[in-house]
């Protein structure tokens, strides 16, 4: 099967989620700037992987405004955060990001990723300085709030090779 691996990744974790399936399917792979879809015409699958942003998939959009072009490739989605998976999680991202028509050509995973706040591009890294302003005053966090905390005074790299081993085994096997 001839597999493209899609990414887009501000701090690095959806790229290197993207590199090691690629490497394991033996597959193309590709930032998200430089591709098209009508370059991925010969391809009999496409795995499209992005960072989760306030629960959107970033970039996502461009799986899901071309799936008629995608007709008939096996298509598999996966997003990596730093929130521990939980199917809520799941359940949360599928919802904020697929309709249930496209979750029927959609497959979705969730990658664990986690948090490197030196790499952010400036004006996100403003976005989290002001909520972690705002948690520091907050009397009780729960324990993503903490988590995230924690994690931007030291960067948090949950990514695990092990993780990928459901998506790839759907990409072999269907
Ligand atoms: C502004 C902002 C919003 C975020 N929102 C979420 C979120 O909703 N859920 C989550 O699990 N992680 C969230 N994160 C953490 C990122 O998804 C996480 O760092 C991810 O691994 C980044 O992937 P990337 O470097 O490939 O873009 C957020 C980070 C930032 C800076």
């Amino acid at each position: 099967m001839r597999t493209a691996v899609i990414y887009r990744s501000k701090t690095g974790f959806a790229r290197k989620y993207a590199e090691w399936i690629a490497q394991e399917l033996s597959a193309d792979l590709f930032d998200a700037s430089d591709i098209t879809a009508g370059k991925l015409e010969p391809y009999d699958a496409v795995v499209y992987g992005g960072g989760l942003y306030a629960v959107g998939i970033n970039g996502v959009s461009f799986i899901t405004k071309n799936l008629d072009r995608l007709a008939g490739k096996r298509i598999a989605v996966f997003a990596t955060g730093s929130s521990p998976l939980k199917q809520k999680v799941i359940d949360d991202v599928t919802a904020r990001n697929f309709t249930p028509a496209q979750m029927e050509r959609i497959r979705f995973f969730y990658l664990r990723g986690g948090f490197d706040m030196e790499k952010l591009p400036w004006h996100l890294k403003m976005v989290m300085g002001l909520m972690g302003w705002m948690l520091r005053r907050k009397k009780e966090l729960n324990e993503d709030e903490a988590g995230m905390l924690a994690a931007m005074d030291t960067p948090a790299d949950f990514t695990d090779r092990k993780n990928i081993e459901e998506l790839v085994r759907y990409l072999r096997e269907g």
